[in-house]
């Protein structure tokens, strides 16, 4: 049976603005993300301590987290790939990070400048370390439906990739749909491979992005194989610069909406946060691309 309650692991802040050529001035990240978590948000993926030169809008990273308020009830998870990265998080008195692997080669190395193998020669110190400092690590796994030069990819190969890095030690593992490519069938295979694997819905999240419009449906399958945390985007934000042809996530709102409807607690004040989402989409000059943002804008 479906959960009563799931966790919403808002990324707007993150995927969201990492791949929007408007860079928001670092005092309205800030202020997102501080509307973020009034809106109901306990868990918001802040930024990332990857390069400069890869993802120029989040360079920023140091300054956004010195201007949240980092204790609290709401936990603020950033991206490290690397030592340098968790460097910089450690000093910055993060206390939740995000390793990101692939599933394919070829992603591998458009994103990480690492074959498969060699990212987890990355990952493994860098986990280690980060454990070491008492940090929680999530782990996220990669063009888990399709890749843009592979194309489909093979679930045993998937479950692999993502059973070596769960193993590192994190404690969760998030599917990544990086190019929405996912159907609800797929969805349940996948899960399914990945539960027979031995690693299943206490420890999975899904992070759905939506660019063929079934993140929704997804999410859904993944409630019926009872998943209790969604990756999700404000107002729809995001895409990855190194996946062409990747749209932006699932859209926070479209996902609190239908839980609501569905009656599964997840804490999100749908109306406050479809303003804020109203908010950013003015400084990005461009509308949501959210039903439910613009559905409540037009009341
Ligand atoms: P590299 O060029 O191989 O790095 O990049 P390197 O290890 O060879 O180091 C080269 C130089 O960069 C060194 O400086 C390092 O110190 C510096 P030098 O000694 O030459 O002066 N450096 C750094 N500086 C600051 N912060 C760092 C850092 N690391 C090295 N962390 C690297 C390898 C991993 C760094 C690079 O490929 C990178 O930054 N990639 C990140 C790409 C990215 O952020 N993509 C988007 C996120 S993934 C995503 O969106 C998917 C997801 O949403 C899930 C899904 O949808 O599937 C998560
Ligand atoms: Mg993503």
């Amino acid at each position: 049976q479906m959960p009563e309650s799931v966790t919403v692991y808002e990324v707007g802040a993150r995927d969201g603005l990492q791949n929007e050529a408007t860079v928001i001035a670092t005092a309205d990240k800030v202020e997102f993300i501080r509307r973020l978590a009034a809106s109901g948000l306990t868990t918001i993926e802040a930024t990332s301590f990857v390069h400069p030169t890869w993802v120029p809008q989040l360079t920023d990273a140091e300054d956004v987290l010195r201007e949240i308020d980092l204790p609290g009830a709401v936990s603020y998870p950033v991206l490290v790939p690397n030592l340098r990265g968790l460097d910089r998080a450690v000093a910055a008195g993060v206390r939740h990070i995000a390793i990101f692997g692939s599933a394919t080669e070829s992603f591998a190395q458009k994103n990480l400048n690492r074959s498969v193998d060699e990212q987890f020669e990355m990952f493994a110190p860098t986990v280690t370390r980060a454990l070491h400092e008492g940090m929680d690590v999530r782990a996220y796994v990669s063009m888990c439906f399709g890749d843009p030069w592979e194309g489909d990819v093979p679930v045993g190969q998937v479950v692999e990739v993502g059973r070596r890095l769960y193993d590192l030690g994190a404690s969760q593992l998030s599917i990544g749909d990086t190019l929405g490519l996912a159907t609800p069938g797929r969805v349940h295979d996948l899960l399914d491979a990945f539960d027979t694997a031995g690693l299943g819905a206490d420890v999975l999240a899904v992070h759905f992005h939506d660019t063929y419009g079934q993140a929704l449906a997804n999410s859904y399958a993944a409630l019926e194989a009872c998943i209790r945390t969604f990756d999700a985007s404000a107002g729809g934000l995001g895409g990855c610069p190194y996946a062409p042809g990747a749209a932006g996530n699932l859209a926070t709102e479209d996902l609190v909406w239908m839980l609501d409807g569905l009656g599964i607690q997840s804490g999100v004040d749908v109306r406050a946060l479809a303003k804020t989402s109203s908010w950013m989409a003015e400084k990005l000059g461009r509308p949501s691309t959210s039903s439910v943002v613009r559905a409540l804008a037009a009341q």
